[in-house]
């Protein structure tokens, strides 16, 4: 049977200036999948982001987490928070240390943890983000990509069961940005749940297991990544556009260029290596 990880059902949240960005958001997340968030600028990803974490508080409507309804109670937020980590998706609105080492490590310090296990999650954290590098540079001296990757550092040093990154790869160049795709696909092999949110449909497809777009605060579909993206009614309604490599894939198989019986490519390598 699958656990849910996440349940929310029918949130509604409006921001104190009278902006309507969730407006009756159901969504389950199941413990130890890949999902990403996909919608028009303004459909609320990142107000659905922060309330997951317990940041915002919906007006109206339930969020489970592991099966317990979240209370605004701070030990439970502060537990809460320790299990789910969300990266940002402005680096400058999380870092606040004045170094690189201050900054990753503030996270487990702030869990209690003893300093040797402190100094072997944050060394861990440094490395597999390939910032150990920078570690006595001073954060507001970075590039802006860099501060992404101490965002993305700092969370997971926390080792959190649930990782949330908003907008994962934005402002990361190519090669930076499929080594966290690469290290989001690792940390969720190891059993964390991972949501991200993206505007790009080659990486949504690529990465995750579930896909679920938004409009205008709610859900506006959601499903297996090929059940998804080879909708092509829904994929109008949403303005995306299909991954590339699903859409050569149908090309090539519609100009008679493939055999049948393979099973849909998820990467460039894939369909390649079918050719
Ligand atoms: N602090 C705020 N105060 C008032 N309105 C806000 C605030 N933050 C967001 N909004 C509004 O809430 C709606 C949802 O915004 P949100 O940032 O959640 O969208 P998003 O899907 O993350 O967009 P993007 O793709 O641009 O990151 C938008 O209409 C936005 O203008
Ligand atoms: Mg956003």
């Amino acid at each position: 049977m699958t656990r849910y990880i996440i349940q929310v059902e029918d949130i509604h949240y409006t921001y104190p200036d009278g902006t309507g960005a969730l407006r009756g958001l159901s969504l389950s997340v199941a413990a130890g999948s890949k999902t990403a968030v996909l919608g028009a600028n303004g459909s609320g990803k990142t107000t659905l982001f922060l309330c997951l974490n317990g940041l915002l508080k919906p007006q109206k409507g339930t969020i489970c987490f592991d099966g317990e309804t979240l209370s605004q109670k701070r030990q439970a937020l502060k537990k809460l928070r320790s299990r789910v980590g969300i990266v940002f998706q402005d680096p400058d609105t999380q870092l606040f240390s004045a170094s690189v080492l201050q900054e990753v490590a503030f996270g487990p310090l702030n869990l209690g943890l003893k300093k040797e296990e402190v100094l072997r999650r944050v060394t861990r954290a440094m490395e597999i983000t390939g910032i150990a590098g920078l570690q006595d540079k001073a954060t507001h001296l970075l590039s802006y990509g860099q501060k992404k990757r101490v965002a993305i550092a700092g969370i997971l040093a926390m080792e959190p069961e649930v990782l949330i990154c908003d907008e994962p790869t934005a402002w990361l160049d190519q090669k930076h940005a499929d080594k966290i795709m690469d290290l989001f696909c690792r940390i969720n092999r190891a059993g964390t749940t991972v949501i991200i949110s993206t505007h790009d449909p080659d990486l949504a497809y690529a990465f995750a297991d579930r896909i679920v777009i938004l409009e205008q605060g709610s859900v506006l579909g959601a499903g297996g990544p090929e059940a998804v993206f080879l909708d092509d009614d829904l994929l109008a309604r949403a303005g995306l556009r299909q991954p590339q490599v699903l859409e050569t894939y149908r090309k090539l198989r519609a100009g008679g260029y493939l055999r049948e019986g393979f099973p849909l490519p998820r990467t460039r390598e894939e369909l390649l290596q079918m050719l």
